[in-house]
């Protein structure tokens, strides 16, 4: 396995291989959601490019850019045991010469205008920018990311069509620890008392399933029941939309996807969790 930092020399190696690439883009800190993307990258790929960057356009002024756990070596190490071909690992002024003066893939606002868009102005910008970057550098035929990133992952769906990009999308399942809790890079921030409260995510999403599991349907009672299981934590969204189109759902939808992020005191670590009810 070849850990690469430069854009030419990734652009060396691509040339030369004649092979259907598989590309897992990551921010690294990996886990073994991760490593489901990885796998099934190995899987269905003769090559795998795994990315490692830590993107500064998608965070906010007031996020955790500079905190976010760097992990490279131990990443490396998970890499190569899976099977990766190439660890692409950029810094930040190897991808952009200067954030400021940037071309930007702009999502359209009816898709960042609510959930992670709204609370995190500019986020999807900068991964949809970066997203397409890594798409050009790899010459992928497929992508993977973890369902866990929702909006996210519909979001780079809506670009790869509208842009014409080459590329098919491998959704993944979110992995979870055995006690519910979605895995993230992010958990790292949790200590012992706010582990517990972090649970509650996917405890509320649970508990809406299983009350739609028993026929309730309307909107305000499901999220009214899943937010009194997050007390405790500071809620930033609970909604529940159509997973197709990620409108408002109605109640004639046939599937429905609910949709928590929420702060955790005492670190403020914001985790997201969604489920399908
Ligand atoms: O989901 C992530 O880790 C990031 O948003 C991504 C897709 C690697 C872009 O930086």
């Amino acid at each position: 396995m070849k850990i690469i930092h430069k854009i030419d020399e990734l652009k060396d190696v691509i040339k030369n291989i004649n092979k259907t690439i598989g590309l897992v883009p990551t921010m690294g800190a990996l886990h073994l959601g991760h490593a489901s993307l990885i796998k099934k990258s190995v899987e269905q790929n003769e090559f795998t490019i795994v990315s490692i960057f830590v993107n500064p356009v998608q965070f906010g002024i007031n996020e955790d850019f500079e905190k976010y756990p760097r992990t490279l070596k131990k990443d490396a190490k998970m890499c190569e045991e899976l099977g990766v071909d190439i660890v692409f690992a950029p810094a930040a002024d190897e991808m952009y010469q200067d954030t400021k003066e940037l071309t930007l893939v702009c999502p359209p606002y009816s898709a960042i205008n609510k959930l992670c868009g709204k609370s995190r102005p500019g986020h999807f910008d900068g991964v949809a920018t970066v997203v397409s970057k890594l798409f050009n550098l790899s010459k992928c035929k497929r992508a993977y990311f973890g369902q866990k990133d929702a909006q996210q992952l519909f979001i780079i769906k809506k670009m790869v069509k509208d842009l014409n990009f080459d590329v098919e999308i491998i959704p993944c399942p979110i992995v979870r620890e055995n006690d519910g809790l979605a895995l993230s890079s992010r958990n790292s921030y949790l200590d012992e008392s706010s582990r517990g409260k972090a649970l509650k995510l996917s405890k509320a999403l649970n508990y809406a399933k299983e009350l739609w599991q028993k026929g309730i349907r309307n909107k305000q009672t499901l999220c009214d029941s899943a937010l009194k299981i997050l007390e405790g934590t500071m809620v930033d969204y609970i909604e529940i939309v159509n997973p197709e189109t990620f409108e408002d759902w109605q109640e004639n939808d046939k599937k429905a996807l609910m949709l928590i992020a929420a702060k955790i005191p005492p670190t403020n670590t914001r985790l997201i969790d969604n489920m399908e009810l």
